[in-house]
């Protein structure tokens, strides 16, 4: 079943990409999110099933998703790698879709295939919500950037942010800038040129009257940046293992950055990290990537009490 986004509600819905959000849909998550934030309910999915499909390894989605359906009196099932499934025998994700919606309300599936959220969506007779396909979108992670933001600097209107470091292949970004570009953002996409952000995103952006700028070097943006959403190198997306040694290693920010940008800056991160995040940032009031996390509990129950109807 593929339910697109519209003004008609949230319940049934699938959450495949961002570009199915419109800037209300958005606002009125991030509302129901801070609601669960502050008064949690915790019975209200009592004698709800969610099934978690992870194809693809995962610490903090996987766990938030798990954690946020059982803080609201759910329960839940699934597997955290293909291998000890049927789809080791040959079984396909259509199948396997069309038996996991017989045990389950919601299904929550990253994958390593761009597309498959949204052919699982095809399969399933029950809401599917995209926990990240191979380098394409990563949507729930960009709500609870959104959500971040929002707390951490008040607004997300006219903000200058700053994506850096594998804007090729990271999904987060992609999810993130679309999404932005509701809110009058200007960008400031920072990488080496060859993970840059693809040309059909900066196309999208243009044709929205987006304002962004490439540069290689987070020195030449700093001092204008709101936000720095930092991504680490994806090495499990690159063909070749030597290009991925090449870049490895682009970025490494440390206390220094401080000293170059807006004192109220804010350092973000979908995390992991593996490198590009020197610790000694950890403690300072500028780093806000441990807290963002955690933000995925909320924004998380937000969106599966509305899919399944439980909010109206
Ligand atoms: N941010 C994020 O998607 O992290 P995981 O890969 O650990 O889920």
């Amino acid at each position: 079943m593929i339910f697109l986004m519209d003004n008609n509600g949230f319940k049934g819905r699938d959450i495949i990409s961002i570009r199915d959000f419109s800037k209300k849909d958005l606002l009125y998550l991030l509302s129901i999110a801070k609601r669960m934030e502050q008064s949690p309910d915790t019975s209200l999915l009592n004698n709800k099933i969610a099934s978690l499909l992870f194809f693809e390894p995962s610490t903090r989605t996987r766990l938030s998703f798990d954690s946020a359906f059982k803080k609201l009196g759910g329960k839940t099932i699934g597997f955290a790698q293909a291998e000890v499934t049927s789809v080791k025998k040959g079984e396909t994700l259509w199948d396997t879709i069309k038996m996991v919606e017989q045990y389950s309300d919601v299904i929550i599936m990253r994958h390593y295939i761009e597309g498959a959220a949204r052919l699982a969506a095809e399969a399933a007779s029950i809401p599917v919500l995209n926990a990240g396909d191979g380098a394409n979108q990563h949507p729930t992670q960009t709500l609870l950037d959104l959500y971040t933001i929002l707390k951490e600097k008040g607004t997300l209107e006219g903000l200058n942010i700053g994506f850096l470091g594998d804007l090729k292949y990271g999904r987060t970004v992609h999810s993130l800038a679309i999404a932005l570009s509701h809110f009058n953002a200007k960008m400031f996409f920072i990488s080496p040129k060859a993970l840059s952000m693809p040309k059909d995103y900066l196309d999208e952006l243009k044709g929205k009257n987006i304002k962004f700028t490439e540069a290689e070097d987070v020195a030449e943006v700093s001092k204008q940046l709101d936000v720095l959403y930092v991504t680490r190198i994806q090495k499990e997306r690159f063909a070749d293992a030597l290009e991925y040694e090449k870049y490895k290693n682009a970025y490494k920010l440390d206390k220094s950055l401080l000293k170059i940008s807006k004192k109220d800056l804010i350092i973000m991160h979908p995390l992991p990290r593996v490198g590009e995040i020197n610790p000694e940032l950890d403690d300072t009031k500028n780093a806000v990537y441990f807290r963002q996390a955690g933000n995925g509990i909320p924004v998380r129950q937000a969106l599966l009490a509305l899919v399944l109807g439980k909010i109206k």
